[in-house]
């Protein structure tokens, strides 16, 4: 173990079971300060050697570039698209993620979702609420039987594929970074999109998946569909999942993910009445959130012990 202290910054919330191991570490101190503004944060930085994050802190190449005792980024939890992981390279800075803490509540918000959409439950509840009772207009539909396609089949894209499987619904997977597998129906982009009654996005934000729901990709939607995105905001143009809807080639979207976080308040998508939403949820669960900081915690300790770390990205 380096006889100098290690400091950590740790700028979004991780459960106190992590943070605790951080700190029980001789040789570790550790900050957590989930208030730091862009600048406060950059005038913060030259002082870590490591900096803890979720996905909202924004760990540009300014930010890595101030960081000049950095040594390690860790990301608790799967996405890395918030860390510019090519010029934190360049600078020897190690990233570290934990995908696996998160992904069963990330696909179980995927499924939740669904079914919210299927029964129309949001549009209900708000019906109820408004002191209403017309429950013709509110007939839904089940998954049994239906299809569901998921793009990305990583950790959570399996998860969901088991719960849909335990729901009786056919699915399709596209994935190209996926070899064959038995019982597994992978198809192409192109017939994952036309077949599908229930879409749900699960992919890496990056060059190649981005805008992969756009306005080519929505015409080829089945009509009637139902698209969730718990995955990234970019992933879809917003613009052609707004005009997906009002031209009928979607029925609902629910979207827990949005282009820029915390979305701005005028944000269309956020008032269109055929849009579910929810704030950037799918990793919030208490396990996951336990998983997520004991992993790192492990990991970030594993690091700067100079032993070998499982998850570097
Ligand atoms: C992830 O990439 O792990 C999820 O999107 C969760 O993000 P969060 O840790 O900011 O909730």
């Amino acid at each position: 173990m380096n006889t100098k202290t290690i400091k950590i910054l740790v700028t979004e919330p991780m459960a106190a079971d992590g943070l605790a191991q951080l700190r029980s570490q001789s040789g570790f101190s550790l900050d957590v300060n989930l208030t730091l503004s862009e600048e406060a944060l950059l005038d913060k930085i030259p002082d870590f050697d490591c900096l803890l994050v979720r996905s909202q802190t924004k760990v540009n190449k300014n930010l890595i570039d101030r960081g000049q005792k950095l040594k390690l980024i860790g990301r608790a939890g799967v996405g890395v698209d918030n860390i510019d992981i090519n010029h934190a390279q360049q600078r020897n800075i190690a990233v570290i993620n934990t995908p696996s803490g998160n992904s069963i509540s990330a696909a179980e918000l995927a499924f939740g979702l669904m079914v919210s959409l299927a029964r129309k439950l949001p549009f209900a509840h708000q019906h109820v609420q408004q002191g209403l009772w017309d429950r013709g207009s509110f007939k839904g539909l089940e998954l049994y039987k239906k299809t569901l396609g998921i793009i990305g089949f990583g950790n959570v894209g399996q998860h969901l594929y088991k719960r849909a499987k335990a729901f009786d619904m056919q699915v399709l997977v596209f994935d190209p970074l996926i070899k064959a597998q038995d019982g597994i129906e992978i198809v192409s982009l192109e017939e994952v999109l036309k077949r599908s009654d229930f879409l749900s996005l699960h992919c890496a934000l990056n060059d190649q998946t981005r805008n992969i729901i756009n306005q080519h990709s929505m015409s080829l939607l089945k009509k009637g569909a139902i698209l969730i995105n718990t995955a990234r905001g970019e992933l879809i143009e917003d613009e052609a999942l707004i005009a997906g809807l009002d031209n009928g080639q979607l029925a609902f979207a629910a979207l827990d993910v949005f282009r820029n976080e915390p979305p701005a308040k005028n944000n269309p998508l956020l008032h269109h009445p055929r849009i579910m939403v929810t704030p950037h949820l799918g990793a919030s669960t208490e396990e996951a959130q336990i998983r997520v900081s004991n992993l790192l915690a492990q990991e970030t300790i594993a690091f700067f012990n100079g032993e070998k770390v499982k998850r570097v990205v």
